[in-house]
């Protein structure tokens, strides 16, 4: 079978290596890739949020499963346009993806399918969201309604800020934003594979989402993730399959809008239980990188499952002992404004460190002619994007996989970049939990 992998990220770059590495697999194609993509995939200069051309792609391919990465070309409909082409597709549609597309949304949903999570007001003036915020006190939680790239979230003790945070939201057209009471306690990130109608879930990550070590400074898509999680309480997948993920697919069913795709269940583990932090309609971005690298069974089959309705009848997954780490190199200023155009060197020597293989997320290649530091005009990889690049490290032991990941970060070369030094340090110590 062909696949056509839809997306840029280093998670789609994780999705096409462990889908080449896939035995059924004969060929992978990507829309539009990166540069590391090409090394396991053939790349096609197609615009992945425009659906008519991603299905005219796959058609014209011949593949028989189309995997959608990133939530804009699914808030885009782009799944739509791929199964109305009759080709299987992984991802939701449109109307599903709104669990992510709309924060307002899953809420509502999570309501109605009776699913724990954190009691939050739906807010368009700044005197709802005043209100809300003393309703539920500090720390104050304000999420804006749409789509923000992980940005959108301000959680913070000065109710000015929150406030200023809401009015910046507010301003946009049509803005809406969700106040929240604050959940304590460490954070899981939990992928289920969805048909529509039955899940298969896969293994708990933990992502970091703040940009400095010590989770200061600023959100951000996620600047390292781990798996497994030695601390998580016995029964947490079941638990999560049971309480979130089935009543809420059952509840999109319900609706006429089935959810298939990947339902990422972003959760608090709190003092009073399991609560969603949020869903996502996709495979999170950097703990792919890790749930894939820990991944026994091919990959190829259970997505085609899934997007064809038959998840109930594939074999349990297998799940190597390994433990695995990434880390994210991230360009100058991310996740403010990010500097592109540095050269990437190094990666050669990052990728022969035992148990590493490096994922790009935003590289290019440059082929500048009359270059004065080039006068070969070789190709050149330089960043182009705000997360470069996803180094994963895979060990026998949190702390191998973690050594591993950042003797190889410390062979890569990018003017400016940075990275956190801390992932998985703590629980690979056994000293603490992540929070
Ligand atoms: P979200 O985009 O909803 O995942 O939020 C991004 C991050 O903000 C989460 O991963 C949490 O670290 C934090 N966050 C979101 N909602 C809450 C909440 N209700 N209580 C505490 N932290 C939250
Ligand atoms: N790592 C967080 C996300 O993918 O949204």
């Amino acid at each position: 079978m062909e696949i056509l992998v839809v997306g840029t990220g280093a998670r789609e770059h994780a999705l096409a290596r462990t889908l080449s590495l896939d035995p059924a697999v004969t060929r992978v194609h990507a829309a539009p890739g990166n540069p590391g993509i090409a090394q396991r995939a053939t790349l096609h200069a197609v615009d992945p949020l425009d659906g008519a051309a991603v299905a005219d792609l796959a058609r014209s391919l011949g593949v028989g499963l189309v995997v959608v990465g990133p939530e804009a070309p699914l808030v885009a409909g782009v799944a739509d346009a791929v199964r109305a082409a009759g080709i299987p597709v992984f991802g939701p549609s449109a109307q599903a993806a709104r669990l992510e597309g709309s924060k307002a949304f899953a809420k509502e949903v999570m309501a109605a399918a009776g699913v724990p999570t954190a009691a939050a007001r739906v807010a368009t003036t700044l005197d709802e969201v005043a209100a809300a915020l003393d309703e539920f006190g500090a720390p104050h939680v304000v999420k804006e309604d749409g789509l923000a790239a992980g940005k959108g979230v301000v959680v913070t003790d000065d109710r000015d800020a929150a406030l200023a945070h809401a009015g910046a939201c507010l301003a946009k057209e049509g803005g809406r934003v969700v106040v929240e009471e604050y959940l304590d306690g460490p954070e899981v990130s939990l992928f289920v594979l969805c048909d529509g109608t039955d899940v298969v879930p896969l293994v708990p990550a933990q992502d970091f989402k703040r940009a400095l070590d010590g989770d200061q400074g600023a959100n951000t898509g996620g600047m390292g993730a781990y798996s497994p999680l030695p601390w998580a309480p016995e029964g947490l997948v079941d638990e999560v399959v049971e309480t979130v993920a089935r009543p809420t697919v059952a509840e999109m069913a319900r609706r006429g809008t089935p959810f298939i795709g990947v339902l990422y269940c972003g959760l608090a583990l709190t003092s009073r239980g399991v609560r969603v932090v949020e869903f996502n309609a996709r495979f999170g971005d950097p703990e792919t990188q890790v749930v894939l690298a820990r991944l026994a069974s091919p990959l190829a089959g259970v997505l085609l499952a899934a997007a064809q309705g038959r998840l109930a009848q594939v074999e349990p997954l297998h799940w190597r002992a390994d433990a695995a780490v990434t880390v994210v190199v991230a360009s100058h200023g991310y996740p403010g404004q990010v500097r592109t155009g540095d050269p990437i060197t190094g990666l050669d020597a990052a990728g022969t460190v035992p148990g590493v293989h490096v994922l790009h997320a935003g590289t290019a290649v440059r082929t500048t002619e009359d270059d004065p530091e080039n006068p070969l005009n070789d190709p050149l990889l330089v960043s182009d994007g705000g997360r470069v690049l996803s180094v994963v490290g895979v060990g026998e032991t949190l702390a191998a996989a973690r050594r591993a990941a950042y003797v190889a970060v410390d062979q890569v070369n990018l003017a400016g970049s940075h990275h956190r030094t801390d992932i998985a340090l703590a629980v690979s110590e056994g000293t603490e939990v992540q929070a």
